[in-house]
């Protein structure tokens, strides 16, 4: 009947009882989770729980649907505007500043942790699937209703207290004129990778008004649609990260053709980081004027270099583009295998450095000092039971105590197998937490 996204969005607002495990199992495969189960596995057993516990239950996921205003009348992949008068701008005026997220960036105290978690909108949740489905994932970045929707809807499947727009940190490279496609079952690919001083020159100039004007056109309509008290979050890859993937012209494990070029050619080197600078600045900086209330900056791949490498190919960059975003917008400095680049990395800026799992959270938050954090389970973990995923969870949440400026997130993105209902289970955890 073409109803799955409205059907979808109604479940989280009422109770599901299940007869069953057999009928159990089924709404899992669909990615939808039964509250209750009856036992034995009869009708007047299923009516029975169902008045008992239904009304409860019934009442907990109107409340956590409120929260994040989970809305059921309109369709995920046919998300309509709502009539003039009705829309989302008529709600309270937005309050960003008070959000549990944003004074933890800013290290104000709060009495819950606040939850997001990095590619939150993916291939492991269904509603992503169904959307997917119908485009490529370069199509999907092109079109601002579509990638408004998957954006949206990840926060009010997982509840969690911020959104991040749904792109890609390498779609500044289609502008620069290397050549970008995203092979399937392959990961990203740069047709024309960049290896020596001509190439680097040859970059072509980028208005991201004009050639990333669909990133921005999606953050108005995140904005537009989603409930006010849902920071939003923009994001840039950091200039390493971005220029190793233009060298390589895809992942890697050695870095060779990068470190070659960072080694052998520092001048040229410093050129392509000045270039990155310059358009990842704009980039971040435009995201901030269309709507987005903190940026992220990804430095994914700049675990793999030396402390001193970084101090000195690195550090200046990212200090440069850190500085040039429009102050008073939070910035998160992320990268993973940095465990020895932490310093380095905070001497570079941020108000929140994003840590992954190679480290425990409590000392290396007290040998950072004044700086909120981010982190740091290991996205695997979620791989587990419920009970490994709080107990590890729970570990993180001790080490922290009642430091002010604590996100919870993953060390890394969210792997496509992950179940949701544990994603889900975690955000729920997180949020029963007090402070
Ligand atoms: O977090 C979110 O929900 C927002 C969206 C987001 C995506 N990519 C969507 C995406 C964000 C924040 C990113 C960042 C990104 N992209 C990084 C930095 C974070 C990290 O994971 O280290 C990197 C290195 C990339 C580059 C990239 N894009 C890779 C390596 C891949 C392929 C591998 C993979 O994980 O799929 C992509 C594609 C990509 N970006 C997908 C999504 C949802 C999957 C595309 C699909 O539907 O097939």
């Amino acid at each position: 009947m073409d109803k799955v996204a409205e059907l979808r969005r109604a479940f989280a607002r009422v109770g599901i009882v299940s007869i069953g495990p057999t009928t159990s199992g089924y709404l899992r495969e669909a990615q939808l989770f039964h509250d209750l189960e009856a036992s034995p596995n009869k009708m007047d057993d299923l009516v029975e729980l169902a008045a008992e516990q239904g009304p409860a239950v019934a009442k907990r996921k109107k409340e956590r649907a409120k929260r994040c205003w989970v809305r059921t009348d309109v369709g995920a992949h046919l998300r309509v505007r709502p009539e003039e008068g009705q829309t989302h701008r008529s709600a309270p005026t937005a309050d960003y500043d008070n959000t549990l997220f944003l004074r933890a960036c800013r290290r104000q105290p709060n009495d819950q942790i606040p939850v997001w978690l990095m590619r939150q909108a993916g291939r492991y949740m269904a509603e992503y699937q169904m959307v997917r489905s119908q485009s490529s994932f370069l199509e999907l970045c092109k079109d601002p209703d579509l990638a408004a929707e998957v954006t949206i809807t990840a926060v009010e499947r997982l509840g969690v207290d911020a959104a991040i727009i749904f792109a890609d940190i390498l779609l500044p490279l289609e502008p620069l004129g290397v050549g970008l496609e995203y092979a399937k079952g392959e990961g990203p690919l740069i047709l024309r990778p960049v290896r020596n001083e001509a190439a680097i020159n040859n970059l072509n100039p980028v208005d991201v008004h004009e050639s990333l004007g669909f990133v921005l056109q999606a953050i108005k309509n995140v904005r537009q649609d989603m409930h006010p008290r849902i920071p939003l979050i923009g994001f840039a890859g950091a200039p390493f990260t971005v220029a190793a993937y233009m060298i390589e012209g895809k992942g890697s494990r050695n870095y060779i053709p990068t470190k070659t070029l960072m080694h052998s050619s520092p001048k040229a080197w410093h050129q392509l980081m000045d270039k990155l600078v310059a358009v990842l600045s704009d980039y971040l900086n435009a995201q901030i004027e269309a709507g987005c209330q903190v940026v992220q900056i990804f430095d994914s791949w700049v675990g793999c270099l030396s402390p001193d490498d970084y101090r000195e190919y690195v550090l200046p960059h990212n200090k440069r583009l850190i500085e040039s975003v429009q102050k008073g917008t939070p910035v998160i400095h992320f990268g993973t295998g940095t465990a020895t680049l932490l310093e380095l990395q905070k001497e570079a800026g941020g108000d929140v450095i994003g840590l992954d799992w190679r480290m425990n959270i409590g000392p290396t938050w007290k040998r950072l000092g004044d700086v909120a954090i981010q982190g740091n389970l290991d996205p695997v973990i979620l791989f587990s039971s419920l009970d490994v995923i709080r107990t590890q969870a729970k570990k993180i949440l001790d080490a922290v105590g009642h430091k002010p400026g604590f996100i919870f997130n993953l060390g890394h993105g969210i792997l496509p197998e992950t179940p949701v209902d544990h994603v889900m289970a975690l955000v729920d955890f997180i949020h029963e937490w007090r402070v």
